[in-house]
């Protein structure tokens, strides 16, 4: 975007998020863990830029915000492999779109033009919260571009409201964990932290198939609708082994953590959110040496995430993982 220049820019960052436990289930007020993975980030620039890249728009027919930003041609954005207008970018960019809306009427824009910008260190789709990254990312940029100051509850507020748009109605999770310093619980309705003590290894599996997020999310709604009894005993026993591997995750105990991973992941596909693809790749970490494994995130495509007792071990899952088909791998150490 070479017509854009700047004296001054705005940065915001974020990273990637596992679920570890209580996917889909959390929709629903369930209990679950998720964990921040700080060396997969995200991060967002905001830049000025030279002019707006055309208008076209009387002030008369600007009523907001939105109309600014589309009507002027104000805002330009670079962001998984799509450069232009805002109002140009495709559909699957909707939430950052609205985080930048959200952040621009919270900094009171006045319709300069802006260039915004992203870069990620992992995969968008794939159930490790890039929409959640994207979207708190971009309101940080801008409110740090504008030197505004937002309290935690309001940007999480901001990004709530991008990832209703790639959801439907999320639960708060992915925003929550993507911009969290520490392992996050949700537990009777609140997000805390929580103290991760001990020292494992997370091996992270790419299918090299897109998430489904938002499907998964309403065919399980609509399943529900249906068998109302069944689906609530299998959503509920998510949330009890959520609650359980919590004190397993405070007092070090990893054998437990696998099972109960490997448990809910069951459970996952009982619910119809895995896909062949997923279960093998399970399989194999299982098989491969890893003490659980599960899908994380929204499912339908995405990751697995395999736990394993040394890094040793995590190399052997590694290996099997990628054996067994899996496009990328990543290791990540926790706790410890
Ligand atoms: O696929 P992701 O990383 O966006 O995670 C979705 C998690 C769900 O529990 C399925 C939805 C939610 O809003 O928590």
């Amino acid at each position: 975007m070479s017509e854009c220049s700047s004296l001054a820019s705005g940065v915001g960052e974020t990273c990637a998020k596992v679920i570890l436990f209580g996917e889909h289930s959390v929709v629903y007020g369930y209990s679950a863990v998720a964990i921040p993975l700080k060396n997969l980030k995200m991060r967002a620039t905001v830049k000025r830029a030279n002019a707006p890249i055309a208008s076209n728009a009387s002030n008369a027919s600007i009523t907001s915000i939105t109309s600014i930003a589309d009507e002027k041609n104000s805002i330009t954005l670079k962001a998984l492999d799509f450069c232009g207008p805002l109002q140009n970018a495709p559909k699957r960019l909707d939430s950052v779109k609205t985080a930048i809306y959200k952040a621009l009427q919270f900094a009171n824009w006045r319709g300069e033009a802006l260039q915004v910008e992203t870069a990620c260190d992992f995969p968008p789709e794939r159930g490790l919260g890039s929409s959640a990254a994207a979207a708190g990312a971009v309101i940080r940029a801008i409110l740090d571009f504008y030197s505004i100051e937002a309290s935690e509850d309001e940007l999480f507020a901001l990004t709530q409201e991008a990832e209703n748009v790639a959801h439907g109605k999320a639960s708060g999770l992915d925003a929550k964990a993507t911009a969290a310093a520490r392992a996050v619980r949700f537990f009777g309705g609140e997000f805390s932290n929580i103290n991760i003590r001990m020292h494992a290894w997370l091996v992270l599996a790419d299918s090299g198939c897109k998430g489904q997020t938002r499907n998964t999310v309403e065919a399980l709604r609509k399943k529900r609708d249906l068998n109302p009894h069944e689906v609530d005993a299998l959503l509920e026993q998510l949330g009890k082994i959520a609650i359980s591997a919590e004190g397993d995750l405070e007092l070090g105990r990893p054998l437990e953590i696998g099972l109960k991973m490997s448990r809910a992941h069951e459970i996952l596909a009982q619910l119809g959110v895995s896909t062949p693809l997923l279960d093998a790749l399970v399989r194999a970490a299982c098989k491969g040496g890893a003490l659980g494994a599960k899908l994380t995130g929204g499912g339908g495509g995405g990751c697995v995430i395999a736990l394993a007792q040394s890094c040793e071990d995590a190399l052997k899952v590694k290996l099997a993982l990628e054996r067994a088909g899996a496009v990328k791998t990543w290791i990540v150490e926790i706790g410890g």
